[in-house]
């Protein structure tokens, strides 16, 4: 028996320390492995021997069950529950009050010392819930305990999961696997990935999730289907969450056998505020409404030739007294009325002023849609009088589906960071959006998950990071995207220096690398009809002329790239004197817009010293080439990485060099009958002819 135990203990002391056993990626970046450096595990170990809290709301419970979970898989000690500290000394203290934090917002938090103890301390149980998580990332990311003080507020207030997951278990643009909501169970059985998802966004900051596809079902608003939503709201309530819905336009058609569904008509009106009531008789904290409406075929008010702001100030109205909001999409284009790049702004802009106080306009970070780049979308500046919801892609729609490796940190920060010169400059799109230009109470920013029921919930395992990095982001966007996937490989790869240094790198240039081999310079929307993550330049028909490729490429024998400026279609002229100054001439645009907003020839001479056909095909060669620079990296950290993640990330890889190869291939042979030169030394032009790649483009677009 004894023989037994002793042979058990030495076995999972092997089993924490050796990096032979796998690891299906399923606990994300909370982990919570034994800390294998022991002289930092003693630290740690005096400064967390129990966790003191009153326990006495479900989020404060939550909080002190995580914190003694990851500290006593971290310190590999047991870390008991207090409900005081009394005169115990060395442990965790979790205090609700508003003593001493008259600086934090509501959901901040303070970690200070305090008679031999820490304290995580907020006005609310929710900032003491992301104190605790913050608490134990300074033990994964291997910071000091002792004397520990931190202080953080989150500067944006609605952080939201936009699950794009139908009833049917199918998730739109989701390459993770099916939807993680068991609608079919639901509300009897709850899945413990609930409750995983829901401990994963709040160790992050996310505070919401919308748990369905903005091209909504109705299905949602009906009894049966509220009460599952209520159940799936019940799992992520004491993690700080709340659900909200998208929801279908014609509902009161559909459901309710109303003739119209007309925001001003009377029994429309009428049949939301009845909704409105329901829902909150089941879900007392329901966060509100997302709506796509008149977008692509989905119906909305202009059905019946009202406005935007008519239809979403209906719905605030029938929101009534709840406190609940509107989220109203502004990814609307309508056929055939001139540049895509400019039909939201002409149809938003014009409704500043007019939306009320419950609504909150929610738009894309780029004008067309989720592009591996793109320029901050003209709404941002614009819309002074509402606030602005910023909307980035976690799934890799356009950008590798699961099988690339690109982190989306440096994008995110990208459009935080740009400049609109709403109110001189420096008025950069994060002020906007987080309300300080324009002094707003309502903020938020949404990112589109990425995750599904795959076993590591992303597919590619990187996405995990793209899930964490927009946490990070819409929590405090002053982060730099290098610390925040430094953070994340820490926690979910390894704390080894040597291994380290190659992974970080590697996730900071994965997104410049993918943009050079798929869409260099500008270009944009040449990807395939339906498969988005190869190229299809040559795509000259589909069901409007603005999802084809040529629309946004231009390619002719003078040259490339969609002139955006007065010569052209003007978008330019949506944007600040100052944006329209830099970007209007080719000569000051920075080369990763040019073929934005300019048509340019194939022998102009660019900043690089290099023409247009050689940069293009310079960029297409060496973007295709770095694949296996990423691949070096991968490897060179290989003695640091369960050997399991390892193998999966690396066939990961092998596949994007392969469908980098069909990028660059694609791209340079249909350009070149357009620029009539050949590939420029150094490269070889591809082995295979363009209707090769076509042919293999085609068959994997066959049903
Ligand atoms: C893209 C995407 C659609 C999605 C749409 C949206 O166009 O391909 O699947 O519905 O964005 O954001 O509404």
């Amino acid at each position: 028996m004894l023989l037994r135990n002793v042979l058990l203990l030495v076995l999972c002391a092997l089993g924490a320390i050796l990096p032979g056993r796998a690891d299906d990626g399923y606990r994300l970046w909370l982990k919570y492995d034994r800390v294998a450096e022991a002289g930092l595990r003693q630290q740690y170990q005096a400064a967390a021997r129990f966790v003191a809290s009153p326990d006495n709301t479900p989020v404060l419970r939550a909080a002190s069950a995580e914190l003694r979970q990851g500290l006593s898989g971290l310190l590999g000690q047991a870390v008991p529950a207090l409900g005081a500290p009394g005169t115990h000394t060395g442990g965790i203290v979790l205090r609700v009050g508003t003593a001493g934090n008259g600086q934090l917002r509501p959901e901040g938090y303070r970690i200070f010392p305090e008679n031999n103890n820490l304290v995580i301390s907020s006005p609310t149980d929710r900032g003491v819930l992301y104190g605790s998580f913050a608490l134990l990332r300074q033990v994964q990311t291997r910071q000091p305990l002792a004397g520990l003080r931190l202080s953080s507020s989150p500067r944006i207030d609605r952080r939201l999961l936009n699950h794009w997951d139908n009833p049917n278990g199918t998730v739109e643009r989701g390459y993770a696997g099916s939807s993680i909501w068991q609608w079919y169970e639901l509300p009897e059985r709850l899945d413990p990935r609930y409750t995983d998802s829901a401990r994963a966004n709040a160790s992050i900051g996310i505070n919401g999730v919308v748990i369905n596809n903005v091209n909504a079902s109705a299905r949602y608003l009906t009894p049966e289907y509220l009460g599952k939503v209520a159940a799936v709201a019940g799992v992520l309530r004491p993690y700080g969450q709340r659900v909200y819905l998208s929801v279908f336009w014609a509902a009161p058609k559909v459901l309710g056998g109303l003739p119209t569904a007309d925001p001003l008509d009377p029994q429309v009106q009428q049949w939301w505020a009845t909704a409105c009531n329901q829902i909150y008789q089941q879900i007392p904290d329901f966060g509100g409404f997302l709506v796509k409406a008149n977008s692509e075929g989905e119906p909305g008010p202009s059905d019946y030739k009202r406005s935007h702001a008519e239809g979403a100030n209906m719905l605030a109205k029938a929101l009534g007294q709840h406190p609940g909001v509107v989220m109203w999409r502004a990814f609307v284009y309508q056929a055939g009325s001139g540049d895509r790049f400019k039909q939201a702004y002409e149809e938003f802009q014009p409704l500043d002023g007019k939306f009320d106080s419950k609504v909150l306009v929610q738009v894309k970070n780029g004008p067309i849609d989720f592009q591996a780049r793109e320029p901050f979308h003209p709404l941002f500046g614009a819309m002074p009088k509402t606030p602005l919801v910023l909307e980035v892609q976690l799934t890799q729609e356009y950008l590798g589906f699961a099988t690339h490796l690109v982190y989306l940190g440096p994008l995110i920060k990208e459009v935080l960071e740009a400049d609109t010169h709403a109110q001189g400059s420096g008025s950069t799109v994060a002020k906007v959006v987080d309300g300080s230009l324009d002094h707003h109470a309502l903020s938020g920013m949404a990112g589109v998950a990425n995750i599904g029921a795959d076993r590591n919930w992303t597919g590619h395992l990187v996405g995990q990071a793209n899930w964490y990095a927009f946490g990070r982001l819409a929590w405090d966007h002053t982060l730099s995207p290098r610390a925040i996937a430094e953070e994340w490989t820490r926690m979910t790869l390894t704390t080894q220096p040597a291994a380290l240094r190659p992974l970080v790198a590697m996730l900071q240039q994965s997104r410049s690398i993918y943009v050079r081999y798929t869409t260099p310079l500008g270009l944009h929307h040449i990807m395939g009809e339906s498969i988005h993550f190869g190229p299809q330049p040559w795509l000259a028909k589909a069901g409007r002329p603005d999802w084809t490729a040529v629309y946004y490429h231009r390619a002719d024998s003078l040259g490339l790239g969609f002139d955006r400026t007065a010569t052209g279609s003007n978008a330019l002229a949506l944007y600040r004197p100052e944006v329209q100054k830099l970007w209007g001439n080719p000569a000051t645009c920075p080369l990763d817009y040019l073929l934005w907003f300019h048509h340019v020839g194939w022998n102009q001479r660019l900043s690089t010293g290099r023409t247009l056909w050689n940069e293009l095909c310079t960029r297409y060669y060496t973007g295709a080439d770095s694949v296996q620079w990423l691949q070096k990296q991968w490897a060179a950290a290989r003695p640091a990485l369960d050997p399991a993640t390892y193998a999966d990330v690396a066939a990961r890889l092998q596949t994007q060099q392969k469908e980098a190869l069909w990028w660059r291939d694609a791209c340079v042979l249909y350009f070149q009958p357009f620029a009539r030169q050949p590939i420029p030394a150094p490269f070889a032009p591809p082995a295979r002819s363009l209707a090769e790649v076509k042919e293999l483009v085609r068959i994997y677009q066959l049903k």
